[in-house]
């Protein structure tokens, strides 16, 4: 599994990951061609916005892009999101997809924590959450909410 940013061959990929089962949890319909391609677009140009603060990741297995995970940020915090196709799931490549998203918001983005929220009745983002490390912080109106902290290294400024 390797995350890397998408390209508009991949409009047809993001569609079908966007259907079926994926969409249950998901305030949405299942993605048109045309909105596929306008996802990208939308992806591409924010990508290229400095500073970046918005990045929306193809998750891609030997060539085979089976999801997304976005990493939106906001000064030192930033809220994570992901969707991986049916037919992939339970390989554990949700998990291994937000273990490398964190290692970017922490070890390269430097940022201090990172949000993440799933409906009450989406048992297995809440597996994938705690297995990547994410604390429980509250449920609130049908959510689950989830935090996951940068662990402090000796080099970092002390704290009052
Ligand atoms: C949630 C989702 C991303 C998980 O992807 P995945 O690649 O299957 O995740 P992983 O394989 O890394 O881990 C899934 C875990 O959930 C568990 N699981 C799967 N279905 C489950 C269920 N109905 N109830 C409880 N646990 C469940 C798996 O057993 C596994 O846990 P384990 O390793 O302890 O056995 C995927 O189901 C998905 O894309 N769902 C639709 C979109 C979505 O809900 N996104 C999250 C919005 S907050």
């Amino acid at each position: 599994m390797r995350l890397r940013e998408l390209t508009s061959d991949d409009a047809d990929a993001v569609r079908r990951v966007y259907s079926g089962a994926s969409i249950r949890y998901l305030e949405r319909t299942a993605m048109e061609p045309a909105d596929a391609l306008r996802y990208i677009e939308q992806a591409l140009c924010r990508a290229r916005d400095r500073p970046r603060v918005h990045y929306v990741l193809g998750i891609d297995v030997a060539g085979d892009l089976i999801g997304v995970i976005k990493l939106n940020s906001t000064t030192t915090r930033a809220g994570l999101s992901y969707i991986l196709r049916e037919d992939t799931w339970s390989h554990g490549y949700a998990t291994a997809a937000v273990a490398t998203v964190l290692a970017l918001a922490f070890d390269t983005l430097h940022l201090d924590s990172v949000a993440a929220k799933h409906r009450t009745a989406n048992h297995a983002s809440g597996r994938v959450l705690a297995k990547a490390g994410f604390a429980r912080i509250y449920e609130d109106e049908g959510f689950v909410h989830y935090a996951a902290r940068r662990k402090r290294s000796p080099t970092d400024p002390a704290t009052p």
